[in-house]
């Protein structure tokens, strides 16, 4: 097909690059950018490094890689500048890595063999490189590690695009890829719904956004300076003086590089930090960046500060990109380049090119495929025994006392045969068009660790879990890889919109939770446990932005379970839009309080035609029974397992509550009297 339509989704290096590939070699084809905020990008915010040496990228697939590219920026930089008239600033300066005495100098880089590199002592490396810090002793010179200027590299790329019939939409932000059938069937964005034959994600830092790939935010904080005399800034052009600068070379020490331009300016970088999307700088960090800039460089320490700012890195867990295929078969993805974006542009777009336009998939690709960090087997526990009749057991190392516990289980059937007019084995908790054998739902924040949380699940025999797509998507402490860890064959995924505060909000994350739950392969997946809670000090649900948001994303196909206060008119309200559940707390969120609301959830059940989900508040395997006892059809159970001293025996026991409290139910349980009345009835018994 040669007139296809392409959308790329992120208007970064990434995207403009292989925007601008497409386009070029396949004039037929309609090629658009969206863009939600190019001045977020790495293509404004980076240094324009093209150091895979300094960058001490060892031997494989990602040094040939990055080492191709860099061999491509030469040409490639020519005929951006052909195309779009303006120089992109690509200089090939070289790279001078210094070393500090008494810290660890390593005389042999990795890729010695692969490219040149010189090493330097004290004396030579002074006499190289004048002004360099007194503890400077010896450095490597790399000699081929080059730099763009990012500025002018952007603007050149924007112009090129245009001038090749790139559409470039701007400000357009896409909140959410719909799939049907493993394909993309169409962006819905601030703009409207956009359709294609094929897409590209190319939204770096920001890809969580919109599918569960493991990519996470990697903050960099920068400044610049202007060499004194250097002149006005002359927007990326080689200054006047140029010859007279003290620095013509890029010096990368530890933990810091030290950047000069052509015009006069220095850019210093950056911070690495695990701070999300913070969109500010910091004393600590401009501070760190401050200090080691002058040792590394005193010169420095005079010259006028121009500005300072921070950047976004687009991090997998092995800080390799992920590009080619995806699991939808019209979306590529482009995206994950960590440090090495900018580097990396034309040989992502020229092997991504050939791999969308003709379907030739270079050597390489193979190496970067998201498919790496799909779990290759079930859950990190031993399973013993797997006797379908006994249950199954798991043993779980306490991270108390370092002691192995064994735990069955739970069977999910009764065995009836025991127990007259209770058919354990048919009795099913039905929400929407699904049926589950277990009434225990459970949840995956607040474990210790991954491997304790996997533990749990297996415990509980549960077989739905929620999931707070927002942690999930902001990397939240513990939801790393947590979209990895858990077996999504056998659970069912119940996307949740904690951290929502506004309807719009909470329609948002649900449409997102839809297409991660259907990224982990559950195609028909439209579940959403709707939370609308403005209010951070008691986690209470807002009733009228919950109804709000229940009845539009109801319309919009979501079978929804909302979090409720227990307010009985509310419960049936929501009922009557089309809610699959109610899910009235006991008590408020992670507090353990028990049910305080149990005579307003008793009207809540003996009204609901739909499933009742007593959610939040239970501590204890008690309440939980308890829960189920009043006539629950479900409990949801978290905090009180993922906090417990031992999560996977507390997940047991409440597995065990929730059996014996819808049991209990079933069987009827006797009517409280207000005197006693012997256990042996009396009738017959002989008296004196
Ligand atoms: N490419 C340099 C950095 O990410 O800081």
């Amino acid at each position: 097909m040669t007139n296809r339509e392409i959308i790329v989704i992120g208007g970064g290096i990434i995207g403009l690059s292989l925007a601008l590939e497409l386009k070029q070699r396949s004039r037929d084809s309609r090629v658009t950018v969206l863009s939600r905020d190019d001045r977020e990008a790495a293509l404004y915010t980076a240094a324009g490094m093209l150091a895979p040496q300094s960058e001490a990228i060892p031997p494989g697939p990602m040094l040939d890689l990055c080492l191709r590219s860099r061999s491509m920026y030469p040409e490639w930089t020519r005929q951006l500048q052909e195309i779009s008239g303006i120089d992109p600033g690509y200089w090939a300066c070289g790279f001078l890595a210094p070393f500090y005495a008494g810290e660890e100098a390593d005389a042999s880089p990795p890729q010695h063999n692969l490219a040149p590199s010189y090493w330097l002592d004290r004396e030579q490396i002074r006499e190289f490189q004048p002004y360099l810090g007194e503890e400077v002793a010896g450095g490597w010179w790399y000699p081929e590690d080059a730099q763009a200027n990012t500025g002018m590299l952007g603007k050149a790329l924007r112009t090129a695009i245009a001038e090749v019939g790139v559409e470039l939409r701007e400000g357009v932000t896409v909140e959410a890829i719909v799939q049907a059938k493993g394909r993309v069937a169409k962006l819905q964005t601030t703009a409207g719904d956009f359709t294609a034959d094929q897409y590209v994600l190319a939204t770096g830092a920001w890809s969580q956004q919109l599918l569960p790939i493991p990519v996470s935010p990697k903050k960099g904080q920068m400044f610049s300076v202007r060499i004194p005399g250097a002149g006005g800034n002359t927007n990326g052009q080689t200054n006047s003086k140029f010859a007279d600068l003290p620095l013509h070379r890029v010096l990368f020490g530890p933990y810091t590089y030290i950047v000069p331009r052509r015009d006069g300016t220095i850019v210093v970088g950056a911070t690495v930090e695990d701070a999300g999307l913070t969109p500010y700088n910091t004393p600590a960090g401009i501070h760190a960046l401050l200090g080691r800039a002058m040792r590394l460089f005193p010169l420095l320490r005079d010259y006028p500060l121009e500005r300072v700012w921070w950047g976004f890195r687009p991090t997998p867990p092995d800080e390799l990109p992920i590009l080619g295929s995806s699991p939808c078969e019209n979306l590529t993805l482009a995206t994950g380049h960590h440090r090495n974006g900018i580097l990396l542009a034309p040989v992502t777009a020229q092997i991504l090119a050939d791999w969308m336009l003709d379907g030739n998939a270079d050597p390489l690709l193979a190496h970067f495929h998201w498919r790496r960090f799909q779990p290759s087997h079930s859950p990190a526990y031993e399973e013993n025994g797997g006797n379908g009749d006994r249950g199954t057991s798991i043993s779980h190392v306490s991270p108390q006392d370092g002691k192995t516990m064994q735990f069955a289980t739970p069977k999910h059937n009764f065995d009836s045969n025991y127990i007259p007019e209770w058919n354990g084995s048919s009795d099913r908790l039905e929400i929407g068009d699904r049926c589950f054998r277990s009434r225990l739902i459970t949840g995956t924040g607040k474990y210790r660790n991954i491997s304790e949380m996997q533990h749990s699940l297996t415990a509980s025999g549960c077989e739905m879990v929620t999931v707070a797509i927002r942690r999930v998507q902001n990397n939240a402490p513990g939801h790393e890889g947590l979209a990895e860890a858990i077996d999504w064959n056998q659970i069912w995924m119940l996307p949740n919109t904690a951290g929502c505060k506004t309807p719009d909000d909470a329609i948002r994350v649900a449409r997102l939770g839809r297409e991660m739950a259907k990224m982990l392969g559950q195609e028909d997946n439209n579940f959403v446990k709707l939370e609308v809670i403005p209010d951070p000090t008691y986690l209470l649900p807002d009733p009228v932005g919950t109804l709000e948001a229940a009845e539009k994303l109801i319309r919009e196909g979501f079978t929804v379970l909302p979090y409720i206060n227990a307010d009985p008119i509310l419960a049936k309200r929501l009922e009557e839009v089309g809610c699959a559940t109610v899910m009235p707390l006991g008590s408020p969120i992670g507090s353990g309080q028990g049910i305080q609301t149990a005579a307003n959830v008793q009207i809540i059940i003996e009204n609901a035609q739909v499933p009742v989900v007593v959610d939040a508040g239970i501590g204890t395997p008690s309440e939980a029974a308890q829960a189920m006892e009043m006539g629950a059809d479900a409990v949801l159970i978290n905090t009180a397992i993922a906090q417990a001293k031992n999560p996977p025996a507390m997940a047991r026991a409440m597995a065990m509550a929730v059996e014996a409290g819808r049991l209990a139910r079933a069987a009827g349980r006797i009517p409280v009297a207000q005197r006693a009345n012997a256990s042996s009835p009396l009738t017959g018994t002989i008296t004196s």
